[in-house]
């Protein structure tokens, strides 16, 4: 197909759901030119002879259909590690070449095949339980509690008559939560956070034509690594209930856990801990506000619908979509009766899955009392699906509920015709939402 899904271009962003709608309906393998993540830029290599604004002449495979993209994600014939398809030559180049301040992306579990990603993931995964989301209910309500009471104090300081009260719901409430949840789980001290968010931010607004020589997200990235240093040693002296201490306790205890996997583990629990919750929060509330039969029935009984409502964002406006998810062929294989050669890139189209006829009934019905919702996989399928879904799931439900229960005319402050779709670091989202409450 001669369709770039290149999430720069706001033309494709407008239409995605139309475009995978015609590749899905093409084959369930379509090749595609596609625009660039933030990882092509830990490739030394990676920028060269790209000219700027311009969509690179690489191609994927993109995934498009709900069976074949569950098959793809569980199996191991392909692989996460963007280094599996090079020479051990061209490994110790790239390694040789990486600018330190890359390392944690390049490193991090969501980019290891097993057996050092079983590893890392086993580490981790205790902290996401079922149970443990029940011990940290209490809160994560508190904090959503508290960011709704600020609200409402922040609109009475302003003047504003009952009726006029506004806010941008994204800078509120649906940014704030997650990276506090976050935050205190990992034990970043609170006066450090706002420090924090400013590298984040960084990261997020990232130049991804040319990631490696943006000196700006450079600079914050080794802001972040020395400031983890001195935290972990902080840590190491006085060790507190949260995740950065009990990782450093694994490491002196069995050595299992090397210094740059442990930056490389607080660094993508900290971001894709956040600014993905942030959009299923975003996408939620401009889902039911534009659906105003869904909205009512909603009002009707939040705490009933709240899991519901979670459940067909992620299936309708999922937070990751137009990346896909990247994988490389490490074995050749067939997937749908298309022969896949090995070193091909594979890109596994979730959000387009999630609109798969075949799959889901009416799927560009937005209906939170779908009975099936829940089979989306926005959250990824197989070993390396998503280790912070419970989390997220239990964010966005407590979010959606506490939010309609205490501002029950919440409303669009603008046409939605003014909303925009925004790709920061390819995830789908609104980077504004003001609203009237
Ligand atoms: C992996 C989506 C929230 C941490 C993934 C993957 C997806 C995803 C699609 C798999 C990528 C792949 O297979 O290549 C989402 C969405 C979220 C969300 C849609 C919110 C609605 C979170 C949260 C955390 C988190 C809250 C942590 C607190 C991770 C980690 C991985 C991951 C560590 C890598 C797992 C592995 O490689 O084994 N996420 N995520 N995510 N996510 Fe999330």
């Amino acid at each position: 197909s001669n369709v770039v899904l290149d999430r720069e271009n706001p033309e494709f962003l407008a239409n995605a759901y139309t475009t995978y709608a015609e590749l899905r309906a093409t084959a369930p393998v379509v090749r595609c030119p596609f625009g660039r993540g933030l990882a092509d830029g830990a490739h030394p290599e990676g920028s060269k002879g790209r000219e700027p604004g311009k969509v690179p002449g690489r191609d994927r495979l993109f995934v498009t259909r709900y069976d074949e993209a569950v098959s793809a994600l569980l199996d191991d014939r392909l692989s996460s590690d963007f280094r599996s398809a090079m020479t051990p030559e061209q490994r110790a180049l790239l390694e040789a070449n990486m600018p330190e301040d890359f390392r944690p992306i390049a490193h991090s579990i969501i980019m290891l095949d097993p057996p050092d990603h079983t590893r890392l993931r086993k580490l981790v995964q205790p902290n996401f339980t079922a149970r443990a989301m029940e011990l940290l209910r209490p809160r994560i309500q508190r904090i959503v509690d508290e960011l709704l009471d600020g609200v409402e104090r922040k609109a009475a300081e302003r003047g504003e008559a009952v009726s006029e009260r506004r806010m941008d719901l994204v800078e509120a409430f649906a940014y704030p939560l997650p990276v506090t949840v976050i935050s205190d789980m990992l034990g970043i001290p609170v006066e450090d956070r706002e420090k924090v968010h400013g590298w984040a931010e960084g990261l997020l607004h990232a130049d991804r034509q040319d990631a490696v020589r943006d000196e700006k997200l450079r600079a914050g990235m080794r802001a972040f690594r020395q400031y983890l240093d001195e935290l972990f040693e902080r840590k190491r002296r006085e060790p507190a209930e949260d995740m950065i201490s009990q990782m450093l306790h694994v490491q002196e205890d069995g050595d299992t856990l090397s210094h740059q996997e442990m930056v490389s583990m607080v660094f993508i629990l900290f971001f894709a801990g956040h600014v993905t919750t942030v959009n299923l929060i975003g996408n939620g509330v401009v889902a039911l506000l534009t659906h105003p039969e869904q909205h009512a029935r909603f009002l009707a009984d939040p705490a009933g619908l709240a899991k519901g409502l979670v459940e067909e964002t992620l299936r309708y406006w999922g937070p990751v979509d137009y990346m896909s998810t990247p994988r490389i062929v490490k074995e050749e294989l067939e997937l749908a009766g298309t022969h896949i050669p090995q070193g091909e890139n594979l890109s596994v189209g979730l959000a387009s899955a999630n609109r798969d006829p075949a799959r889901f009934a009416n799927p560009d019905v937005f209906d939170i009392t779908r009975p099936d919702a829940h089979r989306n996989i926005a959250f990824g399928k197989g070993i390396h699906v998503c280790i912070g879904a419970p989390l997220a799931r239990l964010e966005g439900q407590l979010a959606f509920e506490s939010l309609f229960k205490r501002f029950p005319k919440l409303r669009l402050a603008i046409p939605t015709e003014e909303l925009r779709w925004s790709s920061v670091a390819s995830l789908r989202g609104f980077s504004r939402i003001p609203v009237l409450f």
